[in-house]
C-alpha cells in the first residue's frame, strides 16, 4: 500500500518541523509549503538528517491562491492537511491587527477552496489555547465558552475555528482543530527547535537566552497574582508530544474514525506550573543558573491557564508523556547547540 500523502503548511516552522519528523517516523510521506517568513530553508536538511527522508518542498506563500492550486496541481493525491501556517507574534498582531487578519485567515481560507476544489477532505488546524481567555473554571475543557479575544492573533484563531465548523458543516471536509496549551522543548538530537526571531516575547526562549548569556536578565512579569507564588500558571507542553497528536490526528481522519465533520480537542499535560517553578526547575535540570527580576505584569496576561485532557486521551488516543525535565533540557539542548553552530 501506498504512504498517505500530508502536505503541512509552516513545515519548517517550529512546531511544523517537529510534525515532519513524527510524521515521517510514523510512515507518512510529507509535502511542506512554507513561504519562510518565519524559518529558515536549513531546516530541511535537519529534517533530512533526522530521519534520513528528504521531505519535498515548496516556497509558497499561501496568500497567492494561484500558487496553492498549482501546488494542488502538482502534488494530485494529497490526503491531509496540517495547517500550522501562521503569523503568531500575539504583540505584533495587537499593533497591526490587518497583517494578522490578512495572512492567518486568507491563508485558511485560500486552502479550504483549494482542497474543495481538489476534493481533499480533511485538515487538521493549529488552534491555540489563546481562545479560552481566562475561564471562569480551570481546567478548560473543549466546551469552555470563548471570551472576548484580546489580540488579533487571538481573533484569527477564534475566526479560524468558526471558519473550519462551518465549512465542514456544509462540505464534505472532515477537520480537527487542536488547541495547543504553552508548546516548549525541541527534538532530542537538538537540531530542530525554536527560533525567534530578534528579542523573544514567550518565556522558555527567553529563558534559555538568558541562561546563554545573549539576554542579560529575564523579567518576570508580576508576582502578585493569586497563585501560590505569586506568578502565572501556564500548563507547558513539550513539542514532541504536540507533534504526535498530530500524528493520531490525521489518523483520526484517514481512518474515518471523527465522530463529527469537525471536532476540537485540548493539547496540553493538564498540570499547571508557575512562571517561577520553570525558573527554578531550569536552574536545576541544566546547572545554569539564571539572572532573573520580578517587573510589572504583562498586559493581557491571563493568570492561571492549564488544560483538561480526557477528551484527547479517550478519543485521540493520545496523552502527553514528556515532563518538564525533558521540556527544559531539550530547550537547552538546542540554545547551546545554536550558539555552537552561530559561533563557528
Ligand atoms: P512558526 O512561526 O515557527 O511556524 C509557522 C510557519 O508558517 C513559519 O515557518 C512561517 O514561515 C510560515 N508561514 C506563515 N505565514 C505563511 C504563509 N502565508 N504562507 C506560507 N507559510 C507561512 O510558528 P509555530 O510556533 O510553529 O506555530 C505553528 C502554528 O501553531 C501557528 O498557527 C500558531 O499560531 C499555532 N500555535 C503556536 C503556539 C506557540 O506557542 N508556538 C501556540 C498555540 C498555537
Ligand atoms: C508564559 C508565562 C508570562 C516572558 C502565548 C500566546 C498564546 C500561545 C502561547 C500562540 C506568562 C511569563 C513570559 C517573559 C515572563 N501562542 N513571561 N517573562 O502568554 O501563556 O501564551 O504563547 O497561540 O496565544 O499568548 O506564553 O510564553 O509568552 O508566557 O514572566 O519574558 O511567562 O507573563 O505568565 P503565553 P508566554
Amino acid at each position: 500500500m501506498s504512504k498517505s500523502k500530508v502536505l503541512i503548511t509552516g513545515g519548517t516552522g517550529y512546531i511544523g518541523s517537529h510534525t515532519v519528523v513524527e510524521l515521517i517516523n510514523a510512515g507518512y510521506e510529507a509535502v511542506i509549503v512554507d513561504n519562510l517568513s518565519n524559518s529558515e530553508r536549513f531546516i530541511l536538511d535537519r529534517i533530512e538528517q533526522i530521519t534520513r527522508v528528504k521531505p519535498t518542498f515548496y516556497q509558497i506563500d499561501l496568500c497567492d491562491k494561484a500558487k496553492v492550486e498549482e501546488l494542488f496541481s502538482t502534488e494530485k493525491d494529497i490526503d491531509a492537511v496540517i495547517h500550522f501556517a501562521a503569523f503568531k507574534a500575539v504583540g505584533e498582531s495587537v499593533k497591526e491587527p490587518l497583517k494578522y487578519f490578512l495572512n492567518n485567515n486568507l491563508s485558511l481560507i485560500n486552502l479550504l477552496e483549494v482542497m474543495k476544489a481538489k476534493a481533499v477532505n480533511n485538515i487538521v488546524f493549529s488552534s491555540s489555547a489563546t481562545v479560552y481567555g481566562q475561564p471562569d473554571v480551570l481546567p478548560a475543557t473543549e466546551t469552555t465558552p470563548f471570551q472576548k479575544a484580546l489580540s488579533a492573533y487571538g481573533s484569527t484563531k477564534q475566526m479560524g475555528e468558526e471558519i473550519l465548523e462551518k465549512v465542514s458543516a456544509a462540505t464534505n471536509v472532515h477537520s480537527i482543530a487542536l488547541r495547543y496549551f504553552n508548546p516548549v522543548g525541541a527534538h532530542k538530537s537538538a537540531l530542530i527547535g525554536e527560533l525567534p526571531i530578534g528579542i523573544p516575547s514567550n518565556l522558555m526562549p527567553f529563558v534559555t537566552q538568558t541562561g546563554i548569556g545573549k539576554r542579560e536578565m529575564l523579567t518576570i512579569f508580576g508576582n502578585d497574582y493569586s497563585t501560590p507564588d505569586g506568578t502565572c500558571i501556564r500548563d507547558y507542553i513539550h513539542v514532541i508530544d504536540l507533534a504526535k497528536a498530530h500524528v493520531k490526528a490525521c489518523e483520526r481522519l484517514l481512518e474515518g474514525k471523527s465522530e463529527s465533520r469537525y471536532e476540537i480537542f485540548n493539547l496540553g499535560t493538564g498540570k499547571g506550573t508557575s512562571v517561577l517553578e520553570i525558573v527554578n526547575a531550569f536552574e536545576k535540570v541544566t546547572g545554569q543558573k539564571l539572572n532573573y527580576k520580578f517587573g510589572e505584569r504583562r498586559d493581557g496576561d491571563v493568570e492561571s491557564l492549564y488544560a483538561e485532557t480526557k477528551l484527547a486521551n479517550e478519543k485521540l488516543g493520545w496523552k502527553a508523556e514528556l515532563g518538564l525535565d525533558e521540556m527544559l533540557s531539550s530547550a537547552w539542548a538546542w540554545e547551546v547547540k545554536l550558539k555552537e553552530t552561530v559561533d563557528k
